[in-house]
């Protein structure tokens, strides 16, 4: 098989109308009808290989190339280029010319090798062979090559998370660092203060002094806790207890003002058995939003009920429902602004002048760190509703 004619079209049942001087197009066609079953089992089989294919004889003139082969170089196919040059039909892609060139010169051609097409962006990994006849002499080359576009950019997101991990760990290290100057700042500050007279700005500097000192740490701290993989200790607790508990942490932190808070619990919530500490951070960060949001005005209610999530379908018979425990905390606040709903778990995603942003990415971290879930009802003038889902046993141990 030495020339590869391009793909024959579907029959064709209009009159023939001759190309050119006289020639009918039946004639032209002849060698093609001759064509054996084998011949055109091997161009199908290379016009539908999912790798393309440029072959081309010692003179440099195409044999084939495939449909892949014209997506990659970004060609439009024209079946007159086979017979024409490489260097013709490629003239808008040098680079692969000059490999294409080296294909009879090279004592050793590559047998896997890279090639970036600057101008389409693109890069393509390639084998190049010689063609050879029965006495061993090169009568062409053939370069078979593929896409290798999107498998760089998934290296490309591998690399982006291996650094964002190490970045991880270099703010828990620059954290732990801060930590200690911080608290030192506070401290002499506070010591300063009882030293100087009480006049002038002084006193007030200083008390900026350490609020804001306290603020650094405070924001510290939360990063800290953050990117520490979360560890569980789990112990039988009574959710109400945490519930009430989280209620006067949160108070700590955002005063509460005329917020009223109701707490609608269900009767004999079962005890559950969860890492205590952490879920009452959960529930703390909750309504410290929900205190921020309402700005000393509204109402929250807390909502808490037992509810079994039913086995998945494909194990029916195989697992029992799991019982879990579902709270809600919902406040009738400004609510959260459609376009900001898939943010808000984001680390650093805050619309405050003084939020860190990681409140609800620890939050969504320790219900996961619980095999539980959370999930945002709100829409803008309507109030929020964070629902948390956590079985009643979860599971114990390290997560990420
Ligand atoms: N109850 C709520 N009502 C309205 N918006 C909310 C509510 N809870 C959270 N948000 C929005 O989600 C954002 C992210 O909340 P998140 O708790 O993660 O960070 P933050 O509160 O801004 O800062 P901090 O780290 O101090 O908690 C908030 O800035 C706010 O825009
Ligand atoms: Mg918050």
């Amino acid at each position: 098989m030495d020339v590869m004619p391009p793909m024959p079209h579907r029959e064709n049942t209009r009159p023939v109308r001759p190309l050119s001087a006289g020639v009918p197009v039946e004639r032209r066609r002849k060698p093609r009808a001759q064509s054996t079953p084998d011949d055109r089992f091997f161009r199908y089989l290379v016009s539908n290989m999912r790798n393309a294919v440029l072959a081309f004889r010692r003179d440099g003139t195409i044999a084939l190339m495939n449909d892949e082969a014209y997506r990659i170089f970004g060609l439009k196919k024209s079946d007159g280029d086979l017979g024409r040059t490489y260097a013709d039909v490629l003239r808008e892609r040098p680079a692969v010319i000059r490999v294409l060139s080296g294909a009879f010169e090279l004592s050793h051609l590559p047998n896997r090798a890279e090639l970036r097409l600057k101008d389409l962006d693109r890069v393509i990994g390639y084998t190049l062979s010689q063609v050879k006849d029965e006495a061993g002499a090169p009568i062409g080359a053939v370069m078979f090559f593929k896409d290798l576009t999107q498998v760089e950019q998934l290296e490309e997101r591998e690399r982006l998370r291996d650094r964002l991990a190490s970045l991880g760990e270099m703010a828990a290290g620059i954290a732990h660092e801060l930590k200690n100057p911080l608290a030192g700042i506070e401290v002499m500050a506070g010591l300063l203060r009882r030293q100087v007279p009480q006049v002038g700005d002084a006193q007030s500097l200083l008390a900026d002094i350490i609020a804001e000192a306290k603020l650094a740490n405070a924001i510290v701290v939360e990063m800290l806790e953050f990117v520490r993989p979360v560890r569980l200790q789990v112990e039988r607790t009574d959710l109400a207890e945490v519930l009430h508990q989280s209620v006067t942490l949160a108070e700590t932190k955002v005063p509460r003002r005329a917020v009223e808070v109701k707490m609608n619990l269900e009767a004999d919530l079962p005890a559950i058995e969860v890492d205590q500490h952490q879920l009452c951070q959960v529930f703390t960060n909750l309504l410290a939003n929900a205190f921020e949001a309402l700005d000393g005005r509204g109402h929250i209610t807390i909502t808490a009920s037992t509810a079994t999530i039913e086995a998945d379908p494909a194990l029916a018979g195989m697992q029992e429902p799991t019982p879990t425990v579902v709270v809600d905390v919902e406040d009738d606040g400004p609510g959260v602004p459609a376009e900001a709903q898939d943010k808000i778990f984001d680390p650093f995603f805050t619309t405050k002048p003084q939020g860190s942003g990681l409140g609800l990415a620890i939050v969504r971290k320790i219900v996961d760190a619980h095999d539980g879930r959370i999930d945002v009802n709100s829409s803008a003038g309507r109030g929020t509703r964070f629902r948390v889902t956590i079985p009643v046993a979860s599971a114990s141990g390290w997560f990420k």
